[in-house]
């Protein structure tokens, strides 16, 4: 299977979102990655519930929700209703884990559990086997179009041989920092799905370099 890329449109232009929409709707992109942020799990606040619905409104493609805010719970149902496919919450936000995937799958989502760069792998070993997708995060929280921590290459070895070691079908996402240089060894190291937010948006070519990350193989070059 070829990787699969979601753009992240925490970097779209919000004044042209529904040209951006369209934009990766017409390229190769196979999700949305939409970064919802709270303001008190990370240290910035990004949109909600009205970019949501213009998601649902004109996006072509599942949206892949990451929702970077504390009590995930109380808003599960609700992204869920606003279109989600796909939705990750953080294990560091969440008291009770278990419940909150239990939640997820009950909703009809894919449910998806990202962990931030401090975050061992192996806190994830009693919950692997529900999870469809592990959001390994590449930088820390908060920002679109900050540098890549290296460390993640271990973390995605680690990560696949839980996965095996659980008889997990889960997924490796990786978020933060992806670019045209890293992508081959990202997919070499076992990376599924990549989210690209400034790679993508800050090129004037977006879709080109859809492409180019969606062509990247794991063969050398
Ligand atoms: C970081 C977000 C990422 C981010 C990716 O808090 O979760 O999804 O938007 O953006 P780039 O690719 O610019 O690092
Ligand atoms: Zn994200």
């Amino acid at each position: 299977m070829s990787v699969l890329v979601a753009p992240s449109i925490l970097s779209a232009d919000f004044g042209n979102l529904q040209r951006d929409i369209r934009m990766i709707n017409e390229s190769r992109a196979d999700w949305f990655h939409v970064d919802v942020m709270d303001g008190v799990f990370v240290p910035n606040i990004s949109f909600g519930f009205p970019v949501m619905n213009a998601l649902k409104r004109y996006a072509r493609k599942p949206l892949d929700v990451h929702l970077m805010i504390v009590e995930p719970d109380k808003y599960l149902a609700a992204f869920a209703d606003a279109g989600a496919s796909i939705i990750s919450v953080h294990i560091e936000a969440c008291t009770h884990l278990h419940r909150t995937v239990q939640t997820m799958r009950q909703l009809g989502v894919l449910a998806g559990v990202a962990i931030n760069p401090h975050t061992p792998v192996s806190h994830l070993s009693e919950v692997i086997a529900s999870l469809d997708l592990v959001v390994l995060m590449s930088v820390n929280p908060g920002f679109g179009g900050q540098r890549f921590i290296k460390n993640t290459y271990s973390k995605i070895d680690e990560l696949k041989n839980l996965i095996n070691q659980k008889g997990s079908s889960a997924k490796i996402e990786i978020d933060g920092g992806v670019d045209l240089k890293n992508a081959r060894e990202l997919i070499a190291a076992g990376a599924d799905i990549l989210v690209a937010g400034n790679t993508v948006f800050s090129s004037t070519a977006p879709e080109e370099v859809i492409s180019l990350l969606k062509d990247t193989s794991s063969q050398p070059a």
